[in-house]
């Protein structure tokens, strides 16, 4: 019983510095759809991918592509990414190298992180100084913006992946990789770039529905959840719209 009171109040705890150390900049709910109003920028552009072999990154390249983009695919393993189009290049590179991040910048309109990783229990805060060497690549580049995906459960959107996540999924698999995420969203919030945070609900891989609520969504109760193809149509729509600039959107169905 004391273990399970230590318990609670640990989750509750970090749960309170997930939103303290994340942004807050809250914004209403609002439904949206793909065609985002307000465009701003152009919509052909060079856009540089990071993450680009993972699940939600070939959506994001496969639909850039769709949408007219030239898009660059900074990947560490290029036979992992089986698309191939004439507007795409494909970089090979790891984001913790700077030379290399920097290299890929030069002549983009734009750049979209959905980096991940799955060692969960890492120290040293991998994805804060990952997109810490992309954001000084994006200033010295002038890079028209950056868009960078985290997750809703951080900053103002604390808990709003559910009770199963905030009781029992973050406190015993996802603190410190979360933790990580709040050193990503204050970098960014820090950085002189034009940024739009995007912070998705649980990610399945089902087919897109082309509908979504983006704001200030999700639930304390029961988790949320979107498709990695509905993420990424709202991730490109950032690259033309002004809507969600210097914010941090959450997205879920
Ligand atoms: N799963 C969820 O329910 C959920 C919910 C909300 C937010 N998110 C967040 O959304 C993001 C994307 O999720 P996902 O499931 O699409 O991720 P994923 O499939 O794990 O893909 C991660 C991508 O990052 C790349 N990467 C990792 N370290 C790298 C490095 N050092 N240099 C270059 N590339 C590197 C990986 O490359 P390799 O292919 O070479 O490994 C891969 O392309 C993650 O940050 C995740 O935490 C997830």
């Amino acid at each position: 019983m004391r273990f399970l009171l230590l318990y609670l109040l640990y989750a509750v705890a970090l749960s309170v510095g997930l939103a303290i150390a994340g942004l807050r900049t809250r914004r209403s709910a609002a439904p949206a759809a793909s065609a985002a109003p307000g465009a701003a920028r152009k919509s052909r552009q060079r856009v540089l991918v990071f993450g680009a072999t993972g699940a939600t990154g070939r959506e994001v390249v496969r639909q850039g592509l769709e949408r007219g983009h030239r898009v660059t695919a900074f990947v560490r393993n290029p036979a992992k990414l089986t698309q191939s189009h004439p507007d795409l290049t494909v970089i090979t590179g790891n984001v913790h190298d700077r030379s290399a991040v920097l290299a890929a910048m030069k002549e983009q309109d734009a750049v979209i992180s959905v980096l991940g990783h799955h060692a969960y229990y890492a120290l040293g805060q991998p994805q804060t100084r990952a997109t810490q060497n992309i954001l000084r690549a994006v200033e010295s580049e002038r890079v028209g913006r950056f868009v960078c995906q985290t997750s809703l459960g951080i900053g103002d959107s604390a808990g709003r992946l559910g009770l199963l996540y905030t009781l029992f999924v973050i406190p015993t698999v996802l603190a410190l990789y979360f933790w990580d995420k709040t050193g990503q969203e204050r970098a960014i919030a820090r950085s002189r770039v034009d940024w739009v945070i995007v912070r998705p609900a649980a990610l399945i891989n089902a087919p897109a529905r082309g509908r979504w609520k983006a704001g200030d969504v999700g639930s304390f109760l029961v988790m949320a959840r979107v498709s990695r193809a509905d993420v990424a149509s709202f991730l490109l729509d950032q690259l033309e719209s002004d809507r969600y600039l210097r914010s941090t959107p959450g997205v879920c169905w």
